[in-house]
């Protein structure tokens, strides 16, 4: 829990990661409270995965600090960092990550039961989940769906926890139109509704259109892009 005056959602301050000669990222600031979004644009090869990815703790930085939820992710032992992750984080990748053999409502319903929840309940919230998202809940393996579909079932998966931050690394980016839209209804409606700090990596101008706030990393500082994409 976070009590009073503890800063939920996301914060992120001084962080730094060098690859070989280039800094990716030279002293990142960046916050995201709970129930507001934020688009990250910028050149590709830019490091913008790079910085989701420590954020997530999966690349240790250089130098900086990441709270998740009211919790400082650097320097915590790998196992506590992914029980944050568990627990706090929901993440949409562009290539979903889902487990081809397993239904879509088994593979909803996973982050829930690795974490050690109820079956019942996992099944029950994966199940709202899917309806809420249009997702057909046939017994087919989720490997025989369409991108769109699969891409869909993935953002179902990364909310069937409730995290407190949402991250996504270009959601929408092998979409046709229509899923584009549903995938962006459902990143934003995390945010607007169930009070989750957004932050997404895109170079879709829809999407970035929609967020709160869009920011552009580019040689390795995140500055502000105003509202919308490209400026
Ligand atoms: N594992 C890796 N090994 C070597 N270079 C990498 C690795 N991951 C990323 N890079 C390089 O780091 C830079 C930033 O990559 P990335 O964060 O994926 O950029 P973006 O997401 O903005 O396109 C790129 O120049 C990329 O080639
Ligand atoms: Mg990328």
């Amino acid at each position: 829990m976070v009590t009073a005056g503890e800063p939920a959602g996301l914060q992120v301050a001084g962080l730094r990661y060098r690859l070989g000669e280039r800094v990716l990222l030279d002293g990142v600031d960046l916050g995201v409270e709970p129930g507001e979004s934020v688009a990250v644009v910028g050149p590709s090869g830019s490091g913008k995965s790079t910085l989701l990815m420590c954020i997530l703790g999966l690349i240790e930085a250089d130098a900086g600090t990441v709270r998740v939820h009211g919790r400082e992710l650097a320097g915590l032992p790998a196992r506590q960092k992914a029980q944050v992750r568990r627990e706090h984080v929901g993440t949409v990748f562009r290539s979903g990550e889902l487990l081809p053999e397993l239904t879509p409502l088994e593979n909803v319903a996973l982050p829930v039961l690795l974490g050690g929840g109820d079956y019942h309940a996992a099944y029950r919230r994966a199940a709202e989940l899917l309806t809420e998202l249009g997702v057909s809940q046939e017994e087919t393996p989720t490997g025989t769906l369409s991108c769109d579909e699969r891409q869909c079932i993935a953002v179902a998966r990364a909310l069937v926890t409730d995290p407190q931050v949402l991250l996504a690394d270009e959601p929408t980016g092998s979409l046709g139109p229509q899923a584009r839209e549903a995938v962006a209804d459902l990143l934003f409606a995390a945010a607007q509704e169930r009070g989750c700090a957004l932050l997404v990596v895109t170079d879709d101008p829809a999407v970035a259109a929609r967020a709160g706030r869009t920011l552009r990393l580019e040689a390795g500082v995140l500055t502000d892009a105003g509202s919308g994409v490209g400026a």
